[in-house]
């Protein structure tokens, strides 16, 4: 059964379509949204092997005509080098101003394309397709879109919008394990951000890592309760003036995690997860939680296969300077989102070096 859920934004708004086997539906749900007959698929060889043709055929039969663009796999590639590239493509197959842009993959593809999208022709339209678990709650809803610069994670970018979201959970069993246990990190996020009935849902399930080939209906289920979440964030406060901030639970110290280990042997949602379980001891330590109930998300984190520790070798002090480099910092104070009960946050900026060490080193 497909679920339809709205991003309500002041100019642009937009449908997240949500269905097993939705990929076949593509075609039609971009000729819903009106857009022009020249259609770019941007993708990564693996995930085109895997998606290309079927996304090419639902575009052709609905009319589009249809040219492709393969960019190198990974986070290292999340570069204006990959922007250039698929600018080069635009150029050779002439798009135009009513020309769309449809990222096909991850967290990566989809915000280099948007980014290429906010900037070609000073815009083009732009349609997100999110094959991994973590770009289908997080990545590919709310318009943020860019490149990392040498110096540091998505300093270059732009708010942009795709027209529409489609996703299909049928995609996600050929996503190779770590990454789909790295998105489980975002969707237990809105566990403790947002839905407290997602958190419970979460807790009920037995194995949370064979839920893609097991019980489809419950997968659905809670990538919907999680998409919602997003969307209702986003519609409220879309360029991150306030609210949206709490969609970066966890994010301050596994920002740190990831960039302390160059991106590449901690990945980012299990980085976040270490960020939860950091930010729940500084909160029950600041007397804002509940002991119990960060020792409930840490089991669901464990029951999800991701670590709680830190990473070995990781120095507690360097985790430390690095939270000054976050785009987090506002005139010079650490920004910390902090649990204050399952289902609900807060944001302060009060936390103390010396808590974040003591919290640290409960961690090795
Ligand atoms: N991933 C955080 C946000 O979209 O604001």
């Amino acid at each position: 059964m497909q679920s339809v859920i709205r991003v309500e934004l002041p100019q642009q708004s937009y449908n997240i379509a949500l269905a097993a086997g939705s990929l076949e539906r593509l075609g039609a749900e971009c000729a819903g949204v009106h857009l022009g007959k020249k259609v770019m698929v941007v993708s990564n060889p693996a995930i085109f092997r895997h998606y290309g043709e079927q996304a090419i055929s639902a575009l052709n039969s609905a009319g589009f005509e249809v040219f492709s663009c393969t960019l190198l796999a990974g986070e290292q590639y999340k570069t204006l080098g990959s922007v250039q590239k698929i600018y080069n493509a635009a150029l050779e197959n002439r798009l135009e101003r009513s020309s769309t842009l449809v990222a096909l993959g991850g967290g990566v593809v989809g915000d280099i394309t948007g980014f290429a999208a906010a900037t070609w022709l000073r815009g083009i339209n732009f349609v997100q397709v999110p094959t991994s678990l973590l770009a289908m709650v997080d990545a590919a809803i709310g318009g943020k879109t860019g490149v990392n610069h040498p110096q540091g994670k998505n300093l270059i970018g732009a708010f942009y919008q795709p027209r529409l979201v489609l996703i299909d959970p049928d995609v996600l069993k050929t996503l190779p394990a770590r990454e789909f246990r790295a998105g489980m990190a975002e969707v237990i996020k809105y566990g403790i951000i947002w839905d407290a009935e997602l958190f419970a849902q979460l807790e009920q399930v037995l194995r949370l890592d064979q839920m893609r080939y097991l019980n489809e209906g419950l997968l659905q289920e809670i990538l919907n309760r999680s998409c919602q979440a997003k969307a209702d964030v986003v519609s409220k406060d879309e360029k991150e003036a306030g609210l949206r901030a709490i969609l970066n639970y966890g994010h301050t110290i596994g920002h740190a995690v990831e960039s302390l280990t160059g991106y590449r042997s901690v990945n980012h949602g299990e980085a976040v997860a270490i960020g939860m379980v950091a930010a729940g001891k500084i909160a029950v330590e600041m007397q804002l939680w509940e002991k119990e109930a960060a020792q409930r998300q840490d089991a669901l984190i464990g029951k999800a296969g991701l670590s709680i520790k830190l990473p070995s070798g990781i120095d507690i002090e360097a985790i430390v300077d690095a939270l000054q480099n976050d785009k987090k910092v506002q005139e010079g104070k650490v920004r910390f989102v902090l649990p204050t009960q399952i289902g609900s946050v807060t944001i302060i900026d009060t936390v103390q070096a010396e808590l974040i060490r003591q919290v640290l080193g409960q961690m090795q």
